[in-house]
């Protein structure tokens, strides 16, 4: 690890204020999976992904100086108070305090909204980690006005990675990229960064549907999904595929080669699945009705020669990933032979968005 670069991200202390902010941050879906870890969340490869636009988490923080007593914080969830999400934010909050040392100087209240529905299956901890660490910024800026833009993001997303690894990758958009790696030398395994000007327009408005298939509880926890890649018998060719993979993407990227793009980005989908069902113990987060929609994907992108192609994350919904000029075809395509495949037929409209954003 570069503690020489760690250092940069220790603040000073101050004396505390009253304060309040709210920042809405978005979800994120990988295209290059992150899968294996080692300690202080620094991941085994790099990883990239597509921000979204509208599966947000929105986190308000009130901050009040501390009348005695140790660092206590109230966390509400839609409105409810949560004590059973505490246990989770206390071990974030001291892998941070001595990167924010002003923070044991305060009470906090946090409230936290998602957009979209809890039970989904949506992984809401990216996006409620990096809004929660983007107010912590806000406050941090308030007290060292000469802060500038680009440290402020960069040290979002380095307290969000230690919150959720995938939480530093749903600070900036419309991609992010987290993670060492031979293509990019400004790339960190401490913060995602962006890549917006190395970009094909075509990727800035593309279309991600998800489509809902089964909001059960995970059988194994990323957390403990990430643990078994320690013993995987498979992990090293795993992390050096996705190294490669990212740096056959990255000129896609550019390019914007469709063909090419889906290639990579569906065989990163199911090698993630593959090292679930080869883990000690083994385990299978997809469902029947996920093969079965990926073999209608397959049919529908070889009979109309339009390039729709697949995601997964850690469970069993699909990500229906095309260009924004296919999306009436797209969408009349689910509703006749996908959406039965869903649970309650759900599914939800996103698309690549730009970022989080102050409310
Ligand atoms: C399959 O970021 O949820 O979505 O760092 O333990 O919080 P922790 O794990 P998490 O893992 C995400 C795994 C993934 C792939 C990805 O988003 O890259």
């Amino acid at each position: 690890m570069d503690y020489m670069n760690l250092n940069a991200f220790i603040s000073k202390k101050t004396t505390p204020v009253d304060y309040l902010t709210s920042w809405e941050a978005p979800s994120n879906i990988a295209l290059i999976k992150y899968w294996g870890k080692q300690d202080s969340q620094i991941p085994k490869n790099p990883s990239l992904s597509f921000t979204l636009s509208s599966s947000v988490s929105k986190t308000e923080v009130s901050f009040k100086p501390k009348k005695s007593g140790k660092f206590d914080f109230d966390f509400y969830f839609e409105k409810k108070l949560k004590p059973e999400f505490k246990p989770k934010l206390q071990i974030f909050f001291k892998r941070i305090e001595s990167y924010i040392p002003w923070i044991k100087e305060h009470d906090l209240i946090i409230k936290s909204h998602n957009s979209f529905p809890h039970s989904s299956g949506i992984a809401s901890s990216a996006s409620a980690m990096a809004s929660l660490s983007l107010c912590l910024m806000d406050l941090e800026r308030h007290f060292f006005p000469s802060m500038n833009k680009s440290f402020f993001y960069q040290k979002a997303s380095f307290l969000a990675r230690l919150g959720s690894g995938s939480a530093a990758r749903s600070v900036l958009g419309p991609v992010a990229l987290w993670g060492e790696n031979r293509t990019l030398e400004t790339c960190s395994n401490l913060y995602a960064i962006n890549l917006g000007e190395d970009l094909n327009p075509v990727f800035k408005s593309y279309q991600d549907t998800i489509l809902l298939v089964d909001r059960g509880i995970k059988v194994i926890s990323s957390s403990k999904g990430h643990d078994l890649m320690h013993e995987h018998p498979f992990a090293s060719n795993r992390f050096l595929q996705a190294s490669n993979n990212l740096d056959s993407l990255l000129p896609i990227m550019k390019s914007g080669d469709i063909d090419a793009f889906i290639k990579i980005v569906e065989l990163e989908a199911l090698s993630l699945h593959a090292m679930m069902m080869t883990s000690t113990p083994y385990f299978i987060l997809i469902k029947p009705n996920t093969l079965e929609i990926i073999q209608r994907i397959w049919d529908f992108r070889m009979s109309q020669k339009i390039p729709i192609c697949f995601t997964l994350d850690a469970g069993a919904n699909v990500h229906l990933l095309y260009p924004l000029e296919y999306k009436r075809h797209v969408l009349s395509f689910i509703d006749t032979d996908l959406k039965s495949f869903c649970e309650n037929e759900q599914y939800l409209i996103d698309q690549v968005g730009q970022g989080a954003r102050k409310l």
